[in-house]
């Protein structure tokens, strides 16, 4: 992208536009009329619930409509809701008959789902003998939707304990109860799993097997692009601690004057905050810990991790969501100039798309392989823009998109997110550098006074 410091260049004669044409074409990653069925395998504590929550919080950034059907819930709503370890005993046929009608209810739920537009529901229970593999097949083909397993097998003994330890003393089945009972009866319930557990081979069916989280994949039939997409998707994640830390630019000299877009310098502001920012970080990482800073092509993010001591990667990718023919405008004259759009952003702000520039949908596509490739890190510090972070923070919070494109995201603050099994911890850290607030509120005026304190040096 070329820098436009004023919109003159492009053709900016006024017509306009009805909110359908600001909504027009947009951009998904696939087709919207496969329907998927993804079906977890594999013993209890294998990482199945997370993985399954990874792939649909990802594929929901996607706009994929996507659902987890989780049977424990099921199962735990219908029957015992703290059942021990002989309820899963399959010699227990009341256990078994209660679980099967977990699994049946789930189903049904997931059929009535696709059927109102659901585009990938996942199933998330063991699914470890071919007969329940066969059944579920046999549903589905029934309803009409393609069906793709995934198997998590993990052999790792102090993995699967960690597991334990991390996620499955919390669990709902073990609420109240002495933690080392219920670690000693989980092990139990692996053991019935394990006495009747096969894992998938079936030649016909579609699956993808991970093995050691992912450092062996096997993959049989796996079809179309969507399925491909997921399959990727999986090789690339990993479940090393790690932290990814975000930072917009230091406040640059466009945000002194409230216009939005162009490849304005840093402010004086702004570099200050270029100068902290070495001490910040450092103050983070343990000695001997490696991280890499990721900055978009545009001045105001070199020049703001210029000072990092650490490797450097820029990416166009994370450049700022492109404004068009309102590259360089305040939000004032975007207001004046055009205000059907202006009224239009406010209305559906995700999926409004500038004259000649982005939605924040648009922006979601273009940055999937940003966080394919952040997946596969471990430590990284990505310095880029407003609507950019608010896009990566989407991902990693889960934010719904009507939300999404109105997160604060202050200047002169870093965000530490850190990956837990099945959440992401949050925390900001503010650099105490003075710097303008280009935040602007759902239906707020569009009002920009430059503040008083602009004139003076930051402390
Ligand atoms: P259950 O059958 O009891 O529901 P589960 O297989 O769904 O168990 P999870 O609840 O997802 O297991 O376990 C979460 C833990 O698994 C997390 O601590 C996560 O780090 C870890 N994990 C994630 N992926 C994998 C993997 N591929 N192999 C092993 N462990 C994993
Ligand atoms: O104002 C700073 C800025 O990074 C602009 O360059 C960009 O257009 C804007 O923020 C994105 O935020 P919003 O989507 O709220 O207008």
């Amino acid at each position: 992208r070329s820098f436009r410091s004023n919109c003159t260049s492009k053709n900016t004669a006024y017509t306009p536009r009805t909110k359908q044409s600001a909504m027009a074409r947009p951009s998904y990653v696939v087709s919207m009329d496969s329907r998927v069925c993804v079906c977890m395998v594999g013993l209890p504590a294998r990482g199945k619930t997370y993985i399954a929550q990874k792939i649909c919080r990802y594929l929901k950034w996607l706009s994929i409509p996507t659902e987890v059907f989780n049977v424990g819930t099921y199962r735990r709503t219908h029957h015992d809701a703290h059942p021990t370890a002989s309820f899963f005993d399959p010699k227990n046929s009341a256990g078994e008959k209660a679980r099967r009608e977990a699994a049946m209810a789930a189903v049904k739920d997931m059929v009535n789902w696709f059927n109102k537009g659901g585009v990938v529901g996942i199933l998330d229970a063991t699914n470890t003998t071919r007969e329940r593999r066969q059944w579920i097949a046999r549903l589905c083909k029934q309803a009409n939707v393609q069906l793709m397993f995934v198997e998590s097998v993990c052999e790792d003994e102090d993995l699967i304990m960690q597991n334990i330890m991390d996620v499955k003393l919390s669990s709902p089945d073990y609420s109240g109860q002495d933690p080392e009972e219920a670690a000693r009866d989980f092990r139990e319930r692996i053991k019935m799993y394990e006495a009747v557990y096969e894992s998938i081979d079936e030649k016909e069916l579609t699956y993808v097997k991970l093995v050691n989280v992912g450092s062996q994949v096997v993959i049989n039939m796996i079809k179309d692009y969507l399925q491909s997409r997921i399959v990727y998707y999986l090789m690339n994640l990993h479940i090393k601690p790690r932290s990814i830390y975000l930072s917009r630019h230091g406040e640059s000299q466009f945000n002194l004057e409230g216009k939005i877009g162009g490849d304005a310098p840093l402010s004086e502001r702004g570099m200050i905050y270029a100068q902290r920012l070495p001490d910040i970080i450092s103050s983070q990482i343990q000695p001997g810990e490696k991280l890499t800073v990721w900055t978009s092509t545009l001045r105001r993010t070199i020049q703001t991790a210029e000072g990092l001591p650490y490797r450097k990667l820029q990416w166009k990718a994370l450049d700022e969501l492109d404004a068009g023919v309102c590259d360089g405008l305040t939000y004032e004259e975007i207001e004046d100039k055009y205000p059907e759009d202006f009224a239009a952003r406010d209305e559906d702000k995700y999926n409004y798309r500038y004259r000649g520039g982005e939605s924040y949908r648009d922006v979601v596509v273009r940055l999937e392989p940003v966080m394919m490739e952040l997946e596969r890190q471990e430590n990284v510090f990505i310095v880029c823009h407003q609507a950019i972070l608010r896009c990566i923070y989407g991902y990693f919070l889960n934010i719904p998109q009507e939300e999404l494109p109105f997160v604060d995201m202050p200047l002169h603050t870093v965000i530490k997110l850190t990956p837990k099994a099945y959440r992401c911890v949050e925390e900001r850290i503010s650099a105490n550098i003075p710097a303008v607030s280009t935040h602007r509120a759902k239906g707020a005026p569009a009002t920009f006074d430059k503040p008083a304190e602009c004139e003076v040096k930051a402390n």
